[in-house]
């Protein structure tokens, strides 16, 4: 009898219970550099329908954003971006590679920002997301972000602007 499939939930319960204390033998985080654009930016073309350019994360690493990759294996999985300072923190992307998601590495990276984010001194994250992202919105929620409001036209569409739902945390103890 073939092996019984494994559900998502105990796929991810497996591998995010591992990624959370960051012991996955396969699985690094590491600070992005300029060799990684191009892996970075073919995950960001491939995500989103309005990209970021080379040129904006380029200027993440010169400005000193916290810009961290995470590898599985020889593979640059995801990356995330968050700029710290006067004690709060803004959470600018995190992005996983289409194949990968579902394993917990959003939340491994997520869970890194907020580190990067706690050492620079911030105190409160501030991120926005867009209202039909229910995936993202439900890993955001997981996380301890709560929406706080509404940014009025803060994503290009093909029709336009729409609005953004923006979210809130606070760092330190929950
Ligand atoms: C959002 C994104 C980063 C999530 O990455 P991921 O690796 O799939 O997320 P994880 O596997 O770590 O999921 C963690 C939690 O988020 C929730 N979640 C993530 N994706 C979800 C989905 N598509 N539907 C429902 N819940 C989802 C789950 O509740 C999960 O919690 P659980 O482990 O307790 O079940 C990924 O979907 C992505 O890169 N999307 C495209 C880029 C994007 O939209 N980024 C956010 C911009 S605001």
């Amino acid at each position: 009898m073939p092996a019984r499939r494994r559900t998502r939930r105990e796929r991810v319960s497996t591998v995010s219970a591992a990624s959370d204390a960051l012991d996955l033998p396969q699985m690094s985080v590491r600070p992005m550099n300029e060799a990684d654009i191009a892996a970075v930016i073919e995950i960001e073309r491939s995500s989103y329908p309005f990209p970021w350019t080379e040129g904006i994360l380029r200027d993440c690493l010169r400005v000193g954003y916290g810009s961290i990759v995470l590898e599985f294996g020889a593979v640059l999985v995801g990356f995330g971006v968050i700029a710290s300072g006067a004690g709060e923190a803004h959470l600018l992307n995190v992005c996983v590679r289409e194949e990968f998601r579902g394993r917990g590495f959003g939340r491994a990276l997520i869970g890194q920002l907020l580190s990067l984010a706690t050492a620079a001194g911030a105190t409160l994250v501030f991120l926005e997301v867009r209202p039909a992202n229910l995936g993202a919105i439900r890993l955001y929620e997981r996380l301890g972000f709560r929406q706080v409001g509404v940014r009025r036209g803060y994503y290009q569409t093909p029709a336009g602007r729409e609005d953004a739902l923006a979210m809130r945390r606070t760092l330190g103890p929950q």
